[in-house]
């Protein structure tokens, strides 16, 4: 099965939730600089949200993708909202990929919020989360 994870982040919060989970599911995660250059199984895909959305990055990577994609799972981090899923919904929704209804989603610091978030116990969680994605779609073949 062919899992990549590809992220987006301005001051680490999300890198932190996306390296938890590549590392669970024993591939390296790449920022949404670095394009999908082959076919995949399952996406992982990190963003957050900057007050209007997520940033233009997740949205060129996204309009970017030329390949085919099993199935995108969100993972994101915020100060406030619940998550991206929305956000990026929308835009996988466009280009006709599929998004999977589960997703991790945790705070993340924000000047004085959420000091140290994600935290060790919220990568655990999202490594959880990933490896429990990545059998369920194996267990589908
Ligand atoms: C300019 C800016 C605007 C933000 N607006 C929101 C917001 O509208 N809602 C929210 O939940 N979090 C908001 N946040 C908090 C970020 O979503 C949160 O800090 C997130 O973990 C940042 O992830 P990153 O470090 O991977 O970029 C904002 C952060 C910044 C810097």
């Amino acid at each position: 099965m062919k899992i990549e994870v590809r992220y987006f982040t301005r001051s680490g919060n999300t890198k932190k939730l996306a390296e938890a989970v590549a590392a669970a599911v024993g591939v390296s995660a790449k920022p949404v600089s670095e394009p999908l250059t082959e076919d995949v199984d399952i996406l992982f895909l990190g963003s957050s949200v900057y007050a209007y959305g997520v940033d233009d990055a997740v949205k060129t990577f996204i309009n970017g993708i030329s390949v085919k994609v099993g199935k995108v799972v969100n993972i994101s981090t915020a100060a406030v909202i619940k998550s991206t899923y929305k956000q990026v919904a929308k835009l996988l929704a466009a280009k006709n990929i599929p998004f999977a209804s589960e997703e991790f989603s945790c705070r993340g610091s924000f000047t004085v919020l959420h000091k140290g978030r994600p935290d060790e116990n919220d990568c655990r969680q999202a490594a959880e989360f990933a490896k429990r994605i990545v059998a369920k779609e194996a267990s589908h073949d």
